[in-house]
């Protein structure tokens, strides 16, 4: 399974992974075979990508877990409902002045309990949205990722339904923020950023004034943008003085704006974003969430296809909780490019001796499966 840019799709290619529009309506389905006509509705609806099955005629690739769960298709369609529900009521906020409060708690319950019910989450950034609904899509997104984080460390039902909300809000300031400078499709220039900056501020007031909220959303939105090391916005607070949830919500909302498709960059891939986020390390974040996060985030996802330390050529096939930098692979070719076609896997977490060395790009698999070579 791999991800690939819209305007890279052919005619014959199949869908890895069913497809939902933000009203929660099935585009495409997996297993479907790509039309002219899909590809056309796909690029009408501004969707950047999609996941299609990568064909490798050697030999077959041994996923155990890739086969979508009633629990897998269960939490696609509360993403879904949670964006549709997300968007309508930052749309009534934004006439009205005042917040539904109802419907976000009512979201943020929903997204906890399928993630509570799910012990198994690993989040794997397959999810594919259009550009327009980013706002609400990473909303949704960051609020299921500081969830995760929540639980991993332990917190109550009670803290983990704050930490939600404060999460599924934190950039509701947003919507105060012109439209010109929210999808602008390229860099900001300064006075714009700064603009963009007063979001954390304007998010605060807003939900100041939403007396049926506890304290803590508002804290979370304005202080999301701060930073470990003092460096951030808008008071400069250092380490512990940031509320713990905005320190959770910062790592959540970096991790899904660097993994995300935006109209002037493309998605980084996971294992990018993870050394984006170790290099800013400390300066950024607090490191022990840091570290809870990326054991539980697929940094190499189901699909990947790396080169190990020992020189040979691998797919990931299997990712354990807990323990997501050292996947199960199942070996494609030696260090020789010379293809295995027995099945052979390797599980790194019980293989000290070997680690991921790199990521290959699709024309480097493409080459290496290439039939004239073998
Ligand atoms: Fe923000």
């Amino acid at each position: 399974m791999q991800k690939i840019s819209t305007e890279n799709l052919k005619v014959g290619m199949k869908i890895a992974r069913s497809i939902y529009d933000a009203d929660g309506q099935l585009l495409l389905s997996k297993g479907m075979l790509l039309t002219d006509i899909y590809i056309k509705r796909l690029e009408a609806l501004q969707i950047p990508s999609v996941y299609i099955e990568r064909n490798m005629p050697h030999f077959t690739i041994h996923y155990p877990n890739t086969s979508m769960s009633d629990d897998d298709i269960n939490s696609e369609k509360i993403r879904v409902s949670a964006i549709k529900n997300l968007s309508a009521a930052f749309d009534k906020c934004q006439l009205t002045g005042s917040l539904d409060t109802e419907v976000i708690v009512d979201t943020t319950q929903v997204i906890v309990n399928s993630i509570l019910n799910n012990p198994c989450y690993i989040v794997q950034a397959t999810d594919i949205r259009k550009y327009d609904d980013y706002t609400f899509a990473h909303s949704v997104n960051v609020c299921a990722l500081s969830t995760m984080l929540g639980i991993l460390c332990q917190y109550t039902r009670p803290q983990l339904d704050e930490l939600a909300l404060g999460a599924l809000l934190h950039d509701i300031g947003k919507i105060k923020i012109s439209l010109d400078i929210l999808n602008k499709p390229s860099q900001l220039d300064n006075n714009e950023f700064e603009i963009m900056k007063s979001h954390s501020e304007l998010g605060f007031e807003l939900l100041r004034k939403t007396t049926q909220l506890s304290v803590v959303p508002m804290h979370v939105a304005f202080e999301h943008h701060e930073k470990y090391d003092g460096s951030g916005y808008p008071r400069g607070l250092v380490a512990n003085s940031i509320h713990e949830y905005a320190r959770i919500v910062a790592i959540a909302d970096v991790f899904d704006a660097l993994t995300s498709d935006r109209p002037y960059k493309e998605a980084c891939l996971p294992h990018i974003a993870y050394e984006i986020m170790m290099e800013e390390g400390e300066k950024h974040f607090d490191e022990n969430l840091l570290k809870i996060f990326f054991d539980n985030v697929a940094v190499y996802p189901v699909g990947t296809a790396v080169q190990l330390t020992t020189g040979e050529y691998a797919i990931v096939t299997d990712i354990q909780k807990g323990f997501t930098l050292r996947p199960i692979l199942q070996l494609i070719a030696n260090s020789k490019k010379k293809l295995i076609k027995a099945t052979a896997l390797l599980d790194l977490y019980k293989n000290n001796n070997t680690s991921i060395n790199r990521v290959l790009t699709e024309d480097e698999l493409t080459d290496l499966l290439s039939p004239d070579l073998h």
